[in-house]
């Protein structure tokens, strides 16, 4: 039975996409059987991200409806057979989708899957609804910005309201810029941290890597020449932390006041693989 993960923020714009693509792909890659779904209906765009937006014939508005079963509207990707993607439809309205379809979808998919992303979108609204309905669990993207942070807040809130449970609950802080941080011109992770008082499971640096993929429809941890950098690194152990295992978030606390946040990385995962050898 699938593991079933909503990324969800509030505030549009944070990357939730971007993660949904990428973890699911990581995930994918490591050879567990993932699904993802676009809940952003009227907007879609995983799909675009995915490089998968002319695979698509019938969309999670059609299984709603009973116009097609789950199982033919979801595409497979072209590399990667053991990873699929529920797209949403363009033309559609999120309020033609009811919580409780989204619900059914998703319990028939768990059978066929280890892990379902769902990238949720932005606001609080029906989408949002539509978009935590059938998750276990739910990773809360923020930016170390107030505005994000606001709004991560709010979002928490209405999970532990939907009958979350606070270890059900996880934040990943996205587009860290750690020389704005030295400066004093961004929260730090401790900061954020308190302010939100969830569990860490992942801090994302900004990268133009990451844009640069994205605009060729190729998520990250799949393109070529990517697979020794940072980036990739810092996914794959977010991918590993969602499958339970122990692998700590970096401390950045005392460290990101003296060096610069890629720095850490490199120097905390050469020495690990070193230590492999
Ligand atoms: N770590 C990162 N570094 C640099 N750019 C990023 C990063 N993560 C996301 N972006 C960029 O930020 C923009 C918004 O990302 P994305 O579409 O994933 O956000 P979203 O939360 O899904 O937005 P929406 O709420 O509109 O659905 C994109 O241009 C994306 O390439
Ligand atoms: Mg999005």
């Amino acid at each position: 039975m699938a593991k079933v993960y909503v990324l969800t923020s509030g505030k549009g714009g944070v990357g939730k996409t971007t993660l949904t693509a990428n973890l699911g792909t990581a995930m994918a890659l490591g050879g567990e059987r993932v699904a993802l779904i676009d809940a952003d209906i009227g907007l879609k765009n995983l799909d675009v991200v995915m490089g998968l937006e002319n695979r698509i014939v019938y969309t999670l508005i059609d299984v709603a409806n009973d116009k097609v079963g789950v199982f033919d509207a979801l595409v497979r990707h072209k590399q990667i057979k053991n990873l699929s993607l529920l797209p949403a439809s363009q033309i559609a309205t999120k309020e033609m989708v009811s919580p409780e379809d989204m619900k059914k979808i998703i319990e028939e998919m768990k059978e066929r899957f280890d892990y379902i992303f769902i990238d949720c979108p932005a606001g609080i609204e029906r989408g949002f609804r539509n978009a935590v309905a059938g998750a276990d669990e739910a990773l809360v993207v923020t930016t170390p910005e107030l505005p994000a942070i606001t709004d991560a807040d709010r979002v928490i809130g209405l999970l532990e309201n939907m009958g979350f449970q606070d270890d059900k609950i996880h934040l990943i802080v996205n587009r860290f810029k750690p020389h704005m941080v030295r400066h004093g011109d961004m929260l730090n992770i401790e900061d954020i941290k308190s302010a939100l008082s969830i569990d860490v499971i992942g801090i994302v640096p900004d990268s133009e890597e990451i844009i640069i993929s994205t605009n060729k429809g190729i998520p990250l941890v799949l393109s070529d020449g990517n697979s020794e950098s940072v980036m990739h690194k810092v996914l794959e152990d977010i991918v590993k932390r969602l499958k339970g295992e122990d692998v700590p978030v970096p401390k950045l606390s005392e460290l990101e006041e003296k060096k610069g946040f890629l720095e850490i990385l490199k120097s905390i995962f050469g020495r690990r693989r070193s230590g492999d050898d």
